[in-house]
């Protein structure tokens, strides 16, 4: 789907205030993030300012205004995890990537996203890869295991 087809996402809409989290939520489905030309279509349609749009999806961590990186890369912080060295692993990613949590890669390579449980913690503590887990993980294999995601 392109920004182009945004009006025809509007069209399931009644253009009330109330419509703002679901549409929100159906944009970022169809992007992946909330852009502001969707920022821009969305204000006049339901007769509200680009500030409130922003000053309400900010609250919300779901919601993300830049594209996502092409690999999404989450670190466990869950119990498990976190006792296990799950935060110096987060660190050391944000560190060799040079990205912050919630944002992507200069390059456009990598996204990085800190989550509460892969469900997978008598593994931990692990980091999750588009779809591959990677368990028992260590600093150490970060580098190599980067790597291999162009
Ligand atoms: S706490 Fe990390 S997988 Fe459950």
């Amino acid at each position: 789907m392109s920004t182009h087809e945004l009006p025809e996402l509007l069209s399931g809409y009644a253009g009330e205030e109330g419509d703002l989290i679901p549409l929100l939520q159906a944009v970022q489905r169809e992007y992946g993030f909330i852009s502001e030309e969707a920022v821009g279509t969305i204000a006049p349609f339901l007769k509200i300012s680009e500030n409130q749009i922003y000053g309400v999806a900010s609250f919300y961590s779901q919601f993300r205004f830049t594209p996502p990186g092409r690999h999404a890369i989450k670190v466990c912080l869950g119990t498990a995890c976190h006792v296990r060295g799950g935060q110096i692993l987060a660190e050391a990613v944000s560190r060799e990537l040079d990205v912050a949590p919630g944002e992507a890669t200069a390059d456009g390579r990598f996204d990085l996203q800190r989550v509460a449980c892969l469900g997978c913690c008598a593994l931990a503590p692990v980091i999750q890869i588009d779809d591959d887990i990677y368990s028992r993980m260590t600093v150490i294999r970060l580098k190599e295991i980067l790597a291999k995601y162009e």
